[in-house]
């Protein structure tokens, strides 16, 4: 039977990477975005085309009443969630030193996140307990944190401190879902060329070229993909609370 994804933050970037590398893996897609659908029409027939079989809907993960309506929706339609992938996120508005950072971002930054990741997780961790093991498993879940969530940048501290939460309710996942044969994981991206980076385009192309990371180019969503449809495989039954990093290397100590 085809397996059931929902994808967060779907409509572009890195989620709509993730959305068309599980649609080519043959998944039945929940996309879950902010805008209307007609925003990402374009990127939404681009999957029609390929025939796959998705449900498209319009909601903000940060508010509880909006997660309790995606998982409804995705159970009238599909019956099961095999694969959650926690992918919408924010940067701050204004990168600010953490000197003058405001508790307004610190407290959107928490809310969207990380909150959203922690109680996301909550309710479909409980809907995938309630189904039978196909393949022997029930369910996982994919988080896409950072490499911020281990890398200080004092110009958007809310948003590495956001990050380092979602690593955590990681583990705190990974371990109470263990023993049901549910697994979670964490990707951390490095710097990935999407809407999110288009500011501060210019100053990474330069810091690529100065040799920033091992690997001297832009990630592209299609690397952060690839390694998310790895985990969501169900092939590594004996590893969980693990996290990989899409970063170029940039992680390597050099000298
Ligand atoms: N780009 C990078 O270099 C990079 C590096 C490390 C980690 N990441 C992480 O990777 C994830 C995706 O980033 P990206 O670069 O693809 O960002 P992006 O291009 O800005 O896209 C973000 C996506 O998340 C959705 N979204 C944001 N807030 C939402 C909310 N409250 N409810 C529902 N959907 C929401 C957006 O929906 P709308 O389009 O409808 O607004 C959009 O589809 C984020 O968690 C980000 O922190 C990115």
């Amino acid at each position: 039977m085809k397996k059931t994804a929902i994808v967060t933050g779907a409509g572009r970037g890195i989620g709509f990477g993730i959305a068309k590398r599980l649609a080519e893996e043959d998944y039945r897609l929940v996309l879950v975005s902010r805008s209307e659908e007609n925003r990402y029409a374009e990127h939404l027939d681009l999957l029609r085309r390929s025939d796959t079989d998705f449900l498209y809907i319009q909601a903000d993960v940060s508010e509880p009443s909006d997660r309790e309506r995606c998982l409804d929706l995705a159970l009238k339609k599909y019956g099961r969630i095999d694969v959650l992938v926690n992918n919408a996120g924010i940067a701050p508005k204004v990168r600010r030193d953490l000197l003058e950072m405001t508790e307004e971002s610190f407290d959107t930054l928490l809310r969207v996140n990380t909150k959203s990741v922690m109680f996301f997780s909550q309710i479909v961790a409980r809907q995938m307990l309630r189904q039978e093991p196909t393949e022997g498993v029930r369910g996982i879940i994919v988080n896409i944190s950072s490499m911020s969530a281990e890398v200080s940048s004092i110009s958007r501290g809310e948003y590495c401190v956001s990050k380092a939460g979602v690593s955590m309710l990681t583990k705190l996942y990974a371990d109470r879902l263990a023993g049901e044969q549910t697994y979670v994981y964490e990707v951390r991206p490095g710097i990935i060329e999407t809407d999110m980076t288009g500011a501060v385009h210019e100053k990474y192309s330069r810091l690529f070229e100065e040799g920033l990371c091992p690997i001297s180019r832009w990630g592209k969503p299609e690397d952060v993909a690839e390694a998310v449809n790895l985990l969501c495989s169900g092939k590594l039954k004996y590893t969980t609370g693990q996290s990989i990093d899409v970063d170029g290397g940039f992680q390597i100590k050099r000298l």
